[in-house]
C-alpha cells in the first residue's frame, strides 16, 4: 500500500535560480548531528564539504576533532585513536549492519545521505514523514514495537518519532518547533544528496546568457548579410 500523498512545500530553494538556505542548512546539520546521527549514517559527507556551505574552516576542524577516528597501523604496526581531520568521513552510528539491526529491532536504518534522491516525493516525503506521526485510525492493527505514520509506505514504521519542539537550541535563536528542525534537516539533507546544486544553477543561469547573447548576434549578422538580397 502506498502512503499518503505528501503536500508541496515552498521549498525555498525550489526555483530555477534560487540557491539553498545556508542558514538553514547550518541549523538541519545541528539537528542531523544531535538527533539522527544516533541512528543514522551519513557516509558520503567529510568534514570538509561542510566547509564554507554550513561552518567555517575553524568550525569544521573543532568538530572534526571531537570525534575519535581509528588510524594505522604505526611503524609498529599497530591501530591507534587520533582526533578527526577535514579529510574524514562523518562518523558512523554503528560499526556495521548488524550492530545496526539489534539495536533497531531489526530494523536498517538507511544512510541519509542519498535519501532525498532516492525516496519518491522527496524533501516533500521526508518532511511529511518527519512531522506526519499520528494515533493510527480505529480499527488499524499496529505491531507492538512499529509507529503508524500515514507518509510511510503500508503506514507501519519501525522510526519512532524524534522530533518534538524545543528539542534542540539553535544558536541563530531560531525557535526549534518540530516542524522548523524538520525543515532545517531536510534542507540539509537535500544539500547533502546535491552538494553541486548551487554551482549548477549558477552556470545554468550562465549558460542561458551565453547562449541568449550568441543567438542575438547570428540573427543581427544574419539580417546584415541577407539585407542586400531583400
Ligand atoms: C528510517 C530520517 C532519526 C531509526 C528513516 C527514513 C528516513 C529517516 C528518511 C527512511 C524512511 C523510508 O524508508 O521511506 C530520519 C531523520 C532523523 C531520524 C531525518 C532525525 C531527524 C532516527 C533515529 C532513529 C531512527 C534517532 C533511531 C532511534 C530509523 C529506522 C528506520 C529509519 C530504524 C527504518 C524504518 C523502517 O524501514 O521501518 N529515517 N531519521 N531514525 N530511521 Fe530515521
Amino acid at each position: 500500500e502506498e502512503g499518503l500523498h505528501p503536500a508541496q512545500y515552498p521549498w525555498s530553494h525550489g526555483g530555477l535560480l534560487d540557491s539553498f538556505d545556508h542558514a538553514s542548512i547550518r541549523r538541519g546539520y545541528q539537528v542531523y548531528r544531535e538527533v539522527c546521527a544516533a541512528c543514522h549514517s551519513l557516509d558520503r559527507i567529510a568534514w570538509r564539504n561542510l566547509v564554507g556551505v554550513s561552518h567555517t574552516v575553524d568550525e569544521v576542524k573543532a568538530m572534526a576533532e571531537e570525534v575519535e577516528y581509528e588510524d594505522g597501523p604505526n611503524d609498529q604496526g599497530e591501530m591507534f585513536q587520533r582526533p578527526g581531520k577535514l579529510s574524514d568521513y562523518l562518523p558512523p552510528p554503528y560499526p556495521n549492519e548488524e550492530a545496526a539491526r539489534a539495536s533497531n529491532q531489526g530494523a536498517l536504518p538507511p544512510d541519509l545521505s542519498l535519501i532525498v534522491k532516492a525516496r519518491h516525493g522527496g524533501a516533500d516525503y521526508i518532511f511529511s514523514l518527519l512531522t506526519g506521526y499520528r494515533e493510527p485510525p480505529a480499527g488499524f492493527e499496529i505491531r507492538e514495537g512499529m509507529n503508524y505514520n500515514p507518509y510511510f509506505p503500508g503506514n507501519a514504521i519501525s522510526m519512532a518519532r524524534v522530533l518534538f519542539d524545543g528539542l534542540v537550541e539553535y544558536d541563530d535563536g531560531t525557535p526549534a518547533t518540530t516542524s522548523q528542525m524538520a525543515k532545517d534537516v531536510v534542507t540539509f539533507l537535500n544539500w547533502a544528496a546535491e552538494p553541486e546544486h548551487d554551482e549548477r544553477k549558477k552556470a545554468g543561469l550562465k549558460a542561458v546568457i551565453l547562449f541568449s547573447a550568441l543567438t542575438a548576434i547570428s540573427l543581427y549578422v544574419k539580417r546584415h548579410k541577407w539585407s542586400i538580397i531583400k
